[in-house]
């Protein structure tokens, strides 16, 4: 294996995501089912939910910023027979030609961006691909201060099955910047011989709700709800996933 493959990391990183065991796809597949009109995923990475969406027989688009893992989600669509309408694109500034019923965001993606301005681009760009009645939904991690502060800083490690073979899963949390509570992870894989496949890490932001919440009443969206762990329940106390719904009204 080529240990500066990009490849290799946005293969490895996607079974990661596989591995985690999520219940975020199903929830994804129903609302992309429930709305009228096509859906919109953006940052769709290696396909992770991209392609359930395309195998539940959703018309839906997808949008990434990395190649390679655009790359790797139409292979993964060849393997199926799937056709996949993917392009490489920012998602704070991208428009497409048609309007959707559900535009979405999993997997703590809208944490990577980092500055108010990219965040409320991002709604900005969210609302304006909607068609009217329809909806924009992210997720991103309640962060659990106890948890943080017991975990972060220390290594955490496990084994993924890869290619075949078990590799170990290194990641290290640390916050950069207590003010603007940015943090950095670190993510690492070695072979059971310790050889160093790759390294690298990756800057975001912690969201708490309330964070989020000022951010979406500045937003062009008319309502919300806020759901707990891919659930129908209101997110409370316990939750470790905040699920944000955003209507854009009817006209
Ligand atoms: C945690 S991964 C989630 C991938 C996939 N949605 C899933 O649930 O398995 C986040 C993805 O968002 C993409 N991403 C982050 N910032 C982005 C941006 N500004 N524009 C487009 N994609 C972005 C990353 O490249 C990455 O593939």
């Amino acid at each position: 294996m080529n240990p500066n493959s990009d490849r290799l990391r946005a293969e490895f990183m996607d079974a990661v995501y596989r591995a985690a065991d999520r219940r975020d796809v199903d929830y994804y597949v129903d609302r992309a089912r429930s709305v009228e009109g096509p859906a919109l995923e953006l940052g769709c990475g290696g396909g992770r939910i991209y392609l359930e969406l395309l195998e539940a027989g959703v018309d839906a688009d997808g949008i990434d910023r990395s190649a390679e893992a655009l790359a790797l989600l139409r292979e993964h669509a060849a393997d199926r027979g799937l056709e996949p309408t993917v392009r490489r694109a920012d998602m704070t500034d991208y428009s497409a030609d048609r309007a959707y019923g559900l535009v979405c965001c999993p997997f703590n993606a809208v944490q990577e961006l980092t500055t108010i301005d990219s965040q409320q681009a991002l709604l900005k760009s969210a609302y304006d691909l909607l068609a009217p009645g329809g909806t924009f939904v992210f997720d991103t991690f309640v962060p659990d201060l106890e948890y943080i502060a017991e975990t972060w800083g220390e290594w955490q490690r496990r084994t993924i099955e890869f290619r075949g073979e078990p590799v170990e899963y290194h990641t290290r949390s640390r916050l950069v910047d207590s003010v603007t509570q940015e943090y950095v992870s670190e993510k690492k894989a070695t072979t059971q011989d310790g050889e160093q496949l790759f390294s690298f890490e990756g800057r975001a932001t912690l969201l708490p709700y309330r964070e989020l919440e000022l951010l979406v009443r500045s937003s062009p969206f008319e309502s919300w709800t806020v759901a707990g762990d891919y659930t129908d329940e209101p997110l409370n106390d316990g939750h470790s996933a905040q699920v944000w719904a955003l209507e854009r009204t009817e006209t």
